[in-house]
């Protein structure tokens, strides 16, 4: 296994799906496309664009049809549609999204929560999406929420997520990723869990998805990252969370975790400057600060002039 490791971390930006799906604000479909075509420009290799879900369920984000079909893709840039059932998945593929990532959760009270139906019902709604997908070129990821804690059931058991994602390979999917809708997870927890995990797939099939509920989200990467892990979710200016999620919170935030990669020497392809100035541009279109911090602090190699009067000592 992990025949394929190598040091580089590869960012998935969520932030026009899990970023925009719990704003308050309307985001003009094109200004969802206009941020999506900047952020195809900054050598992500891999964007979340939007999702196909009930559009009574995400308001946010029923105009998911426009979306795709107003961007302008680039060659090689996998763009990514979150679907919950069959028909989220035919809008998908009407809409030439290249991967589908198929959303149930570890803990059957978040599921009927979130999607209104059990764990079986969500599996044997994705049984019908391998069938309908087959022949064509779409991929297909599945993830597992609320993989680390649910803010209803609390404590997840480990060995559920390790069923889930033998059920998950069992059906045919080539991706999978562990996500922490809330925040609950801690590092020893993460190591723990994605040494297991990539036991049965290698590291290039495996995401960790991260909020910061509880500012430990870097720190589950890096833990991640130690474990094998190599493919991130991260959201522009941390944006995101799970509406359907008490207290849910922003995703970890890309150019911090970018800014903290290119500290440590960890190649990630992305254009941290590039990211800081659409960064930048989000309180604008959204009405509302946002979480990530380096946007705020400046990249370390962001120098400031020495005030005349320290000069002149
Ligand atoms: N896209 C658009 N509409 C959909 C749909 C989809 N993928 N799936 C179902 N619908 C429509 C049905 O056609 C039906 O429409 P109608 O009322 O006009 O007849 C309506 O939604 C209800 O369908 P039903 O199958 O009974 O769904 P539900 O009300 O039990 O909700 C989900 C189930 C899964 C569709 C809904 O809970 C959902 O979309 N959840 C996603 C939540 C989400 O995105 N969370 C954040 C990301 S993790
Ligand atoms: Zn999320």
């Amino acid at each position: 296994m992990n025949s394929d490791f190598s040091e580089a971390l590869i960012v998935q930006e969520v932030s026009p799906r899990d970023g925009l799906q719990i704003e308050p604000t309307w985001v003009a479909t094109a200004d969802k496309i206009a941020l999506i075509d900047q952020l195809s420009l900054a050598g992500f290799s891999r964007i979340e664009a939007g999702s196909f879900v009930s559009p009574k369920a995400i308001p946010a984000l029923r105009d998911g049809e426009q979306v795709f079909q107003g961007i302008r893709r680039q060659p090689g840039l996998i763009y990514v549609a979150l679907i919950p059932n069959l028909k989220g998945a035919q809008r998908a593929l009407a809409s030439r999204a290249d991967e589908l990532n198929l959303v149930m959760s570890a803990s059957q009270t978040h599921n009927r929560a979130n999607m209104r139906m059990s764990c079986e019902q969500s599996l044997a709604a994705f049984g019908e999406v391998v069938r309908f997908v087959e022949g064509s070129s779409v991929r297909l990821n599945a993830s597992i929420a609320t993989t680390f804690g649910c803010p209803f059931e609390g404590r997840i058991d480990e060995d559920r997520v390790v069923q889930i994602v033998e059920a998950y390979l069992e059906l045919g999917m080539q991706g999978i990723t562990l996500a922490d809708t809330t925040g609950m997870a801690n590092p020893r927890q993460v190591e723990r869990l994605v040494r297991r995990v990539l036991q049965r797939l290698p590291a290039s099939a495996l995401t960790l998805h991260f909020h910061n509920t509880r500012g430990l989200g870097l720190c589950n990467v890096l833990a991640a990252y130690e474990a094998g892990a190599r493919r991130f979710d991260a959201a522009l200016g941390g944006l995101g969370g799970c509406p359907f999620a008490p207290g849910a919170s922003g995703n970890i935030c890309t150019e911090d975790l970018v800014n903290l990669c290119a500290e440590m020497g960890i190649a990630t392809g992305i254009d941290l400057a590039h990211l800081l100035t659409l960064s930048r541009q989000l309180p604008a279109l959204l009405g509302h600060e946002l979480p990530g911090q380096v946007a705020k602090a400046g990249r370390n190699c962001d120098l400031h002039p020495v005030p005349d009067d320290v000069a002149a000592l």
